[in-house]
């Protein structure tokens, strides 16, 4: 009897939780008005090999799983095979995914519509089919017609590179294990469906169904899969977190979509860390990848304007320089507004009550706006110091040198600490023509070799930032 399933069950849009009767608000992630009945599959649940919950064994096409005799092993008696990694052909992709795709992974790229998600995919496996690597281009929402246009923007696809229009997960699975690719990309995993599944595709239950099969697919035949996933907001398509914990890889493509930079940032890796970014830039011929982002960032500083300071965070292993703007201003109410952007605004509160109250600097009196410019949303505390000292400047009115650059962590009672990799960034902030450094005390000691032309300037507390601010 174990196994049989109601006819149908409530699931959450956003997480995929599943519910006997309908509810206002997810128990699970607290969205609003994301329940919708789906009807859940009536046929036994089958005890293939493979995940919990899959039973993609159902699905009318043997993948040998209920056939075979299954054995426990030791580690010992597994075939010690290296994991197989391939280059994508973009290296701020590889990088993101840790060094290149790994054989048999199954890689969700998640994203607002119109981010450039098919963009990326498109090029990769154009830089892939060019390297010789068979790559299969599954696409269920765009025409070959349109793919093709896409293709002349970015540069034309080699002619070893394969594309399918087809939505039906049965025929797509046929055609896979047919031809064997090494890599497929399936655009998109929302367009998918299963015939066993009664829902919409789309559908929660769809969409897990498609990627267990997938899944399934990866780890038998070793092939990698890069799955598209639309973030969406109004609930009527199941988002990609509800497939994070199944797959190997979840990247997500962020960015303004009216701006030019993207940003690729690891969620997930089993094969690699999730600190990594990857930067692009979206041009008329594609997505190019930004080799140096420090540069990119600072780029349209303005020179000599108080309350503008440049600070280094690391982003995983590379240090990225960003421009801290400050703006105080006068309130004119009596509850003073703060507002930042790129970063946490509970941090800046906290530093500017830190300002208040070490320094007696009356913060409550004005307005504060913080903003991170570049794009990207950073919020390693070795900020601190950058932020800190941009207010001060903002609030004096007096501007910082423009070859100076700023980093350490600041704690409660006004004290400078240290922060990890120092010569890292001081080596970065060197070969982008800065000349002087603050940085803490602590981190000053440890460096061994100090670039030409730097000058380092270790402090133990914000009050010597504040001397420093008054001899410029
Ligand atoms: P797309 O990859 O279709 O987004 P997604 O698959 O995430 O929905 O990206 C579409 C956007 O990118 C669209 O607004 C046009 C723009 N674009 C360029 O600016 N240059 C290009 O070379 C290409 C192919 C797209
Ligand atoms: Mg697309």
């Amino acid at each position: 009897m174990a196994g049989i399933k109601k006819k149908t069950a409530f699931f959450c849009q956003e997480c995929g939780y599943e519910a006997a009767k309908w509810m206002g608000q997810c128990p699970a992630c607290k969205a609003w008005n994301t329940m919708v009945e789906e009807p859940v599959r009536m046929s036994p649940v089958k005890s293939a090999g493979g995940q919990r919950g899959i039973s993609s064994g159902a699905s009318g096409f043997s993948l040998g799983g209920n056939n075979r005799s299954a054995v426990p092993v030791s580690l010992s008696s597994v075939r010690d095979a290296e994991e197989t990694r391939f280059s994508t052909g973009m290296g701020e992709l590889d990088r993101v995914l840790g060094g290149g795709a790994v054989a048999g992974s199954l890689v969700l790229v998640g994203g607002d519509p119109g981010i450039g998600k098919s963009t990326i995919l498109l090029q990769t496996s154009c830089y892939m089919a060019k390297s010789g690597i068979n790559v299969l281009y599954i696409s269920g929402e765009e025409s070959l017609r349109q793919i093709k246009l896409r293709a002349v923007r970015i540069g034309g696809a080699p002619d070893s590179l394969r594309f399918l229009c087809e939505t039906n997960l049965a025929v797509i699975a046929d055609i896979v294990m047919r031809d064997k690719p090494q890599a497929v990309v399936i655009d998109s995993i929302q367009t998918m469906y299963s015939e066993d599944v009664a829902s919409a595709p789309g559908s929660v239950s769809q969409v897990r169904e498609t990627t267990a099969v997938l899944l399934r697919l990866a780890k038998e035949m070793g092939i990698t899969f890069f799955i598209v996933g639309h973030v969406t907001k109004e609930g009527t398509v199941a988002g990609p977190r509800v497939l994070e914990h199944m797959v190997d890889t979840v990247l997500y493509f962020e960015g303004d979509r009216y701006a030019s930079y993207r940003i690729l940032r690891g969620v997930k890796n089993r094969f690699g860390s999730t600190n990594e970014i990857g930067i692009f830039e979206m041009r008329t011929e594609g997505l190019v990848e930004v080799l140096n982002p420090s540069e990119y960032m600072l780029s349209g500083r303005p020179l000599g304007a108080s309350g503008s300071v440049v600070t280094c965070s690391m982003e995983g292993t590379r240090p990225v320089l960003t421009e801290v703007q400050a703006l105080i201003v006068e309130t004119n109410f009596g509850y003073p507004r703060r507002q930042s952007t790129g970063t946490d605004s509970n941090r800046v509160s906290l530093l500017m009550a830190v300002l208040e109250k070490r320094l007696n600097i009356p913060l409550s009196r004005y307005d504060a706006y913080i903003n991170l410019a570049g794009g990207i949303r950073q919020t390693e505390p070795a900020l601190d110091l950058g932020i800190v000292l941009a207010i001060l400047s903002g609030f004096k009115n007096r501007a910082v040198p423009d070859d100076l650059i700023v980093f350490g962590e600041v704690g409660l009672s006004g004290e400078v600490r240290s922060v990890s990799m120092a010569e890292n960034r001081v080596l970065e902030a060197a070969k982008l023509g800065f000349h002087s450094c603050i940085l803490p005390a602590s981190n000053a000691s440890g460096i061994k070799t100090v670039p030409e032309g730097m000058k380092l300037i270790p402090i133990r507390g914000i009050g010597q930032l504040s001397d420093y601010l008054s001899s410029c």
